[in-house]
């Protein structure tokens, strides 16, 4: 049976949010920029957050809302990934959980390395953390983008201490293949590194496309690694502030258990309660359907651009709603988001913003319905 795509809400609709999608820009802006989506909430998770609210349930949250077996469940359904929940902790959002992470494992100037172009916050946490970026660029090739395992290696064998994984990538949508995952984590493994591996994506990881959380990789990945993920992008739940921290060995369960408590007060109530609505099994319909519109609007998209900007270049992502689209052969310079912003109105995010491999380039959200993409590309057509 074919699933039906989920229908976005009314840009009318839309334009009464109040988060910064629908804030930051005046109204004749198309706002396709950060990742949140324009659809209807899941509605398990309609249904508890509005019985929290009938009942004033807005206190702190307990140790364990429930939201470690519910996550344990969905990575079971999903990813076919038996995690023992009593390794997961959470945290305000994945941002924080990473730069908690970072403090434990990396001293005052040790560098980390990150793999531009990649989403620009990591540029931040890292500083934050009392790290020092070191930067080695995905590699693209005719297949797509990779992680560069020599370059790694060589910032490993240089005295780099972590790796800040995103898995899939943003804004390429990349999902890492598991030889490369067991690659790497073998060579970390060699350095005594750790991986840190922002997995916030995943749940909308494409059909046909396997994906594999990178504690599942292999023994060695599931004692250096540590995820953090969340139901934040699949489900719109960004506000709500819940992410999860999940490790499968001894020693990093001992690093997170080592956490401060405040680490864990910073979860949200209604963000886990959210999630756990999110990741049961009365959400997963809602998500293949979710899914069916994203795959959609990203073939609409590639439609679109052949039509309307023909030099541009994209590839469909392995997962997520964000397009990484090349269109430095327009001869729109290093960072087209400016011009496309002021003078079609269409807010993207700009490409220089994601490091080494962004100009040129913008990131595209996906996440809306049909009209409002094609409305958007047809604006940016204009300008040639
Ligand atoms: C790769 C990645 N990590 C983290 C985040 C932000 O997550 P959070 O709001 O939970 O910090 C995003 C948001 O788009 C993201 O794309």
């Amino acid at each position: 049976m074919s699933i039906q795509p989920l229908q976005a809400l009314p840009i009318e609709q839309l334009r009464r949010r109040r988060s910064v999608k629908w804030r930051a820009y005046p109204e004749d802006v198309l706002p396709l920029f950060v990742a949140e989506t324009d659809y209807p909430l899941a509605p398990a998770v309609t249904r508890v957050l509005a019985d929290a609210v009938a009942l004033g349930d807005t206190g702190y949250t307990p140790y364990d809302p429930g939201i470690r077996d519910a996550y344990a469940g969905f990575a079971r359904r999903r990813f076919g990934w038996e995690l023992d929940p009593s390794g997961i902790r959470t945290t305000g959002d994945v941002i924080m959980g990473v730069v908690e992470l970072l403090r434990r494992v990396v001293g005052p100037g040790d560098r980390v390395i990150v793999t531009p172009p990649v989403y620009p916050p990591f540029f931040e946490a890292v500083p934050e953390a009392g790290g020092v970026l070191e930067p080695v660029p995905l590699i693209e090739t005719d297949a797509g983008f990779e992680l560069d395992l020599l370059g790694v290696e060589a910032a490993f064998a240089g005295g780099a201490r972590v790796i800040l994984l995103c898995n899939p990538h943003n804004p390429t949508g990349t999902v890492h293949s598991a030889p490369a995952l067991r690659e790497l984590a073998d060579i970390a493994a060699g350095f005594g590194a750790a991986v840190i591996s922002d997995e916030i994506h995943a749940p909308l990881t494409r059909p046909g496309v396997t994906y594999t959380p990178f504690l599942a990789a292999s023994a060695t990945a599931a004692r250096v690694g540590f995820a953090v993920t969340s139901a934040s992008k699949a489900f719109n739940l960004a506000g709500l502030k819940c992410a999860l921290i999940v490790t499968a060995h001894e020693d990093t369960a001992a690093v997170v258990r080592r956490l401060p408590y405040e680490v864990h007060l910073r979860t949200g109530l209604f963000g886990a309660l959210a999630g756990v609505a999110a990741f049961s099994a009365d959400s997963d319909a809602w998500l293949d359907s979710l899914i069916a519109a994203i795959g959609a609007n990203q073939l609409l998209l590639a439609e679109l651009l052949a039509e309307h900007l023909p030099a541009a270049r994209f590839r469909i992502p392995d997962a997520g709603y964000l397009a990484w689209v090349d269109l430095s052969a327009l001869g729109w310079g290093d960072d087209p988001g400016r011009r496309i912003l002021a003078e079609a109105r269409v807010a993207l995010h700009r490409g220089p913003k994601f490091g080494e491999g962004g100009d040129g380039h913008v990131r595209i959200n996906v996440g809306c319905a049909p009209e409002v993409l094609t409305d958007a590309v047809r604006r940016i057509g204009a300008l040639l």
